[in-house]
């Protein structure tokens, strides 16, 4: 245990230790895919080919790694045994992203052509489902996977991140107003399944891989996926005023899309002057163009939709906190989680 007088990890450091422990294993495990598949998954991680092998360029920020490594620790083990779910979860991350791209039709990603517009959709697809298998295959050649048990909760997660992934596409089809327009607790929903699906999957992989009794597993998978609806509560935020280099993602992306995001939604519900104003916007039918989709924002933030997701986003950090203080876990690794939790909603990328 870390002696009391030594200072706490800041979120930056946690991050960085836990990518060193994991990159060696991830480096390894899409070295055996096929050589093209490789290409395009080292593309989708950012990572550049040279001769010693792949070189680290635009990374992810690596938070789901780094959430299994600390879950697995924070239950008792040593990092080690989970270093295949840690693997595991960053490579359907990746999947998951190179597939959405193509979903939502954006050309960048990690500050880099997205997999689909350097490869072709048919390729990246393709690149997704090795990512996905291999994912899988790592998680059950591991020594430490509890029997069926943590490839049961990895399949779960797929499952749930592609209800969402659903949900997220059908809602784009539901009229803005009306009885049949999106409410903000079926978005809360989709945004639980298509990203809080994984980050509880990241979180309670640790503990199974760690061999922690269910309740832990299912309180640390709970904390995971209240931190998935925060994180994607500030994604739709970086998606309207995140500064591009700092996300990596085009600016506006969502709004000229007309995705029905939770600030948008949470707008909408406010029935001001401002929420009026941006239905006749939105319901002009087609795509909005740079400058539709900046006074679209300005009526988003002028309604209040911009503070009410921050404020989304806080209650479920808090509720994941709630989480992790109902547990019996190792104290000087859930001190790195509660460290590392702020950054979930303060990021900029
Ligand atoms: C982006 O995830 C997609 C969502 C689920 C919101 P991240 O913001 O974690 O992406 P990287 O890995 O850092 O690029
Ligand atoms: C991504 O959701 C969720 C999954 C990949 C499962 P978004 O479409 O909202 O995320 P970004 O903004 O493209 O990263
Ligand atoms: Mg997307
Ligand atoms: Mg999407």
């Amino acid at each position: 245990m870390t002696p009391a007088t030594e200072p706490r990890a800041t979120a930056s450091q946690t991050l960085a230790r836990c990518r060193e422990l994991v990159q060696p294993a991830l480096v390894a495990a899409v070295e055996r895919l096929h050589p093209w598949l490789a290409d395009m998954a080292a593309h989708s991680l950012g990572w550049t080919k040279a001769h010693a092998g792949f070189v680290p360029g635009p990374q992810g920020k690596g938070v789901r790694q780094a959430l299994t490594v600390l879950c697995a620790e924070a239950a008792g083990a040593p990092a080690d045994c989970a270093l295949a779910g840690a693997v595991t979860v960053e490579l359907v991350h990746t999947f998951s992203l190179v597939h959405d791209d193509i979903m939502d039709g954006d050309e960048t990603r990690r500050q880099r052509e997205s997999t689909w517009m350097a490869y072709g959709p048919g390729p990246a697809i393709l690149a997704g489902d090795a990512m996905c298998a291999l994912a899988a295959q790592v998680l059950c050649e591991s020594p430490a996977a509890q029997g069926g048990a943590a490839v049961r909760h990895l399949a779960d997660a797929l499952h749930d991140m592609a209800r969402g992934q659903a949900d997220d596409l059908c809602f784009e089809f539901r009229p803005w107003t009306g009885p049949d327009a999106v409410r903000v607790r079926e978005y809360r929903s989709m945004a639980e399944h298509k990203t809080g699906a994984l980050l509880g999957c990241a979180t309670g992989l640790g503990a199974v891989l760690a061999g922690a009794p269910a309740a832990t597993v299912a309180g640390l998978t709970r904390a995971g996926r209240h931190l998935g609806v925060a994180f994607q509560a500030v994604d739709d935020l970086l998606g309207i005023w995140g500064d591009p280099q700092d996300t990596g993602k085009p600016a506006h992306g969502d709004l000229r899309r007309l995705k029905k995001t939770y600030p948008v939604l949470a707008a909408l519900a406010s029935d001001t002057p401002a929420a009026r104003r941006l239905t006749g916007i939105l319901a002009s039918g087609g795509t909005l163009d740079d400058a539709g989709a900046r006074r679209a924002a300005d009526l988003i933030e002028e309604a209040g939709g911009r503070s009410a997701t921050r404020s989304e986003a806080q209650r479920h950090l808090d509720r994941a906190h709630d989480c992790l203080t109902a547990l019996d876990l190792e104290p000087t690794a859930c001190d790195e989680i509660r460290t590392l939790l702020p950054f979930f909603i303060h990021r900029r990328a």
